[in-house]
């Protein structure tokens, strides 16, 4: 409602009505942006009715209930099928490609892939404590960063047990209207002019997250990000330090997905000749594994 009161556009999903089907791995995406097509999911559900709506937007306020400590299952199954099909290190480079290759027009990839989106994420959960929530935030950014849309604010909105409904707490109704006209007022402008417009920095500077990974010594990681920092403890004060140069590294930017996306494209050369090499033992060996001792509803 803030957004539309700035001027915008504005359409409301709610994706509990919808059928997005879960992600079966099939490759589909990737090998239709391989092929020339769109790289979009191959999957006929709902799923393309969001993604149209996604593509003609220029920012996103997502808001999923806390289930079992992370966001409820819609918001899953449309991170694992958009990830991939929206992956701007693959768009980019299928495009570039295409570029090469004297292709214009309609032959390219469409170009709202790469329009400087924003998101705002608000997690809503019943619990007290913040501790029954810890997987809401961090796991809303997996929907963020495959597309590169930059998250300016988010809200923990925790505690809805205690408040009976959310429109009775005047507090949270205030932040979650200042949420819409931070969005409001990034939209249109490119990503180096905005920045983080939440109320807490976060230990992460780039997600502004809380979660770290810790894996025995000082370097520490944020597991959003997958960037290295420097942990460090001062009487009861503990803080991480990262550097520039990891934080540009966050799969958050370009760089990051670049570095996934080479990672991947090397699998090819790697695993092939091992298959090769099995030869007709690899049928043979994965044999005893099929529908070992599968249950099927069908007769
Ligand atoms: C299956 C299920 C699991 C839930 N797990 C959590 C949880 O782990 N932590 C939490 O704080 N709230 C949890 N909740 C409470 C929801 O977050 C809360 O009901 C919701 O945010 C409020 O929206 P509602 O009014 O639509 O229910 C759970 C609710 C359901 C139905």
């Amino acid at each position: 409602m803030e957004c539309e009161k700035a001027g915008h556009e504005v359409a409301f999903i709610r994706m509990i009505d919808l059928e997005v089907r879960t992600c079966n791995g099939c490759g589909g995406c990737g090998s239709s942006l391989d092929k020339g097509g769109n790289g979009k999911c191959v999957i006929k559900d709902d799923l393309p009715f969001v993604d149209e709506e996604f593509m003609n937007s220029d920012a996103i306020i997502v808001a999923a209930p806390v289930y079992a400590l992370g966001p409820s299952g819609q918001l899953k199954q449309v991170v694992d099928r958009f990830g991939p099909s929206h992956d701007l290190a693959f768009l980019t480079m299928a495009n570039n490609q295409r570029i090469v290759d004297g292709k214009t027009g309609d032959q390219l990839v469409d170009p709202r892939n790469f329009k400087q989106r924003y998101a705002g994420l608000i997690s809503v959960g019943g619990a007290k404590t913040q501790n029954w929530v810890s997987f809401g935030l961090p796991t809303m950014h997996l929907l963020c960063f495959p597309s590169q849309i930059k998250v300016i604010d988010q809200i923990d909105a925790y505690n809805m047990g205690s408040r009976g409904n959310p429109v009775l707490d005047n507090e949270l109704m205030e932040r979650v209207r200042k949420l819409g006209q931070n969005i409001a007022s990034a939209v249109g402008k490119p990503h180096a002019e905005v920045g983080w417009m939440g109320d807490e920095e976060g230990v992460c500077p780039v997600c502004h997250c809380d979660l770290i990974t810790i894996k025995g010594t000082t370097t520490v990681e944020c597991p959003v990000c997958g960037i290295y920092g420097k942990l460090s403890v001062e009487g009861d004060r503990v803080s991480v330090t990262f550097s520039e140069e990891e934080q540009q590294r966050s799969r958050h930017t370009f760089a990051g997905k670049m570095e996934h996306y080479t990672e991947i494209k090397s699998f090819g050369a790697i695993a092939e000749p091992k298959i090769k090499a099995a030869g007709e033992e690899l049928p043979k060996m994965l044999k005893k594994y099929e529908g070992y001792k599968e249950l099927s509803k069908k007769k």
